[in-house]
C-alpha cells in the first residue's frame, strides 16, 4: 500500500525563505520512485507558482535521520578537497534544518542526462568521458599514500572481508587474496584520493537541457575526501557501458594522474567494496553479494595484467614509475579465474 509522505509545514516555511526573490512555493511534489532500502530518504521537488521545479529536498528517513545532513556534509568535504573550480561539479545539498527529528536538505534542481533520442545518446556517450577526466584532475589533486591507519581501515580490513566472504564468489575471494599478499610483501603501496563511491547514470545530471556543457554529480552520502578513487573511474564505465579498450586508456591515464601502478586497479577496486560493506550496514547481503560478483565479473573483463613476477625494474622505469603501468597493458590478458593465482 503507497504511504503518502509530505514535508512538514516547518520544512515548507524554511524553504520559502529561500525561494527566490519574486518566487512563491506553488507545489512540493514528493517524488514517487522504489525505494531500496528502508533508510532511504524523501526525495521532493519544490515547484514555484508558474509549475517550475526550484528546488530538490531531501528529508531522512526515520531510521536514518542523519542521512541528509551527512550527505551534505561530505559533499563539502570533497569540495574542500578538490578546490573551488573542480568543485563546480558538486550538487551540494544546503542543510535545510529538523524536522521530526529528521534533517532536511535543498539543493537546485538539476536534469537527468536527455531522456529522449537522440539527445540521450549523445549526453551519455559525451557525458562519462568528461566524469573520467575529471576523476582524474581530482585523482592529481588529492592523491597521497595512505598511512599506518588508513592501510589498516581502507585496505587490509576490507580486504579480510572480501578474501573470507563465503558468498562473493571465486573471483572477486581471489582478487582480495591476491591484494593482501601484495600488500604484505610490499609489492603494493595503496594511495588514498577522494572518492564518490557512486557515479553511476542516474547521479551524473545537468544543469540545464542543453546537450553540451559540464555534467553535475549528485547523491554524495557516500563520499570522502580520502577514499578509493579507481572505484569510481571503473564504477563510470560500467554504468555507461563504456568500451572496454577506452575504458583501459582511462584507467592509465588515472593511474598516471596518481602515480600508482594500473595493475593493482582490481586490489583497489575490491578493497573499496569492502569498505562500502563495512561502512553501510544497511546494504542488504543480496545487494552487496550481487554488487561484488558483478564488480568482480567487471574487472576480470578489463583483463588487468597480473601481478608480474618481481624482477628488478631497469632505472628508468623505477624513476617514472610510468612505464610499467603503460606496458602492463600488453600483458598477457588474463579472465577473471586467473585473478589471484600469483
Ligand atoms: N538536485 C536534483 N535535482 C533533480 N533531481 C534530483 C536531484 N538530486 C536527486 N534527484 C533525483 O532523485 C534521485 C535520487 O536522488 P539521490 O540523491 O541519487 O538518492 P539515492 O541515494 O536514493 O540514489 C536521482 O536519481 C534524481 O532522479
Ligand atoms: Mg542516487
Amino acid at each position: 500500500m503507497a504511504v503518502a509522505v509530505a514535508l512538514p509545514v516547518e520544512a515548507r516555511a524554511a524553504i520559502a525563505r529561500w525561494m527566490p526573490a519574486g518566487h512563491v512555493i506553488g507545489a512540493i511534489r514528493l517524488l514517487q520512485r522504489p525505494l531500496l532500502s528502508v533508510d532511504a530518504s524523501h526525495k521532493f521537488l519544490v515547484l514555484d507558482q508558474h509549475g517550475t521545479p526550484i528546488f530538490f529536498a531531501d528529508w531522512s528517513a526515520d531510521v536514518a535521520p542523519q542521512a541528509a545532513l551527512r550527505a551534505s556534509e561530505r559533499a563539502q568535504a570533497f569540495g574542500d578537497a578538490v578546490g573551488p573550480t573542480l568543485a563546480r561539479w558538486i550538487v551540494a545539498p544546503h542543510a535545510l534544518g529538523t524536522y521530526h527529528g529528521r534533517t532536511c536538505t535543498i539543493a537546485p534542481v538539476m536534469h537527468e542526462l536527455g531522456s529522449r533520442n537522440p539527445r540521450r545518446g549523445l549526453q551519455r556517450r559525451e557525458k562519462p568521458w568528461r566524469v573520467m577526466q575529471w576523476l582524474a584532475s581530482v585523482a592529481q589533486r588529492t592523491t597521497r599514500a595512505a598511512t599506518a591507519q588508513e592501510r589498516q581501515a581502507l585496505f587490509d580490513g576490507p580486504l579480510r572481508l572480501m578474501a573470507q566472504h563465503p558468498s562473493v564468489g571465486t573471483p572477486a575471494r581471489d582478487i582480495a587474496r591476491q591484494a593482501l599478499r601484495d600488500l604484505r610483501a610490499g609489492r603494493w603501496q595503496p594511495i588514498v584520493q577522494a572518492a564518490h563511491y557512486d557515479i553511476r547514470v542516474p547521479n551524473v545530471m545537468v544543469q540545464s537541457k542543453a546537450l553540451l556543457g559540464e555534467p553535475r554529480l549528485i547523491d554524495w552520502g557516500s563520499a570522502t575526501p580520502q577514499g578509493h578513487g579507481f572505484f569510481d573511474v571503473v564504477c563510470v564505465a560500467e554504468s555507461f557501458r563504456l568500451p572496454v579498450p577506452l575504458v583501459r586508456w582511462a584507467l592509465r591515464r588515472h593511474a598516471a594522474a596518481c602515480q600508482q601502478d594500473v595493475q593493482h586497479v582490481a586490489s583497489h577496486c575490491i578493497a573499496a567494496l569492502g569498505h562500502l560493506r563495512m561502512t553501510q550496514p544497511q546494504w542488504s547481503d543480496v545487494i552487496f553479494e550481487s554488487m561484488a560478483r558483478q564488480l568482480a565479473d567487471y574487472l576480470g573483463r578489463l583483463a588487468i595484467p597480473p601481478t608480474p613476477a618481481p624482477t628488478p625494474a631497469p632505472a628508468s622505469t623505477q624513476a617514472t614509475g610510468h612505464a610499467g603501468m603503460a606496458s602492463g597493458w600488453h600483458g598477457t590478458a588474463v579472465n577473471a579465474s586467473s585473478f589471484g593465482d600469483g
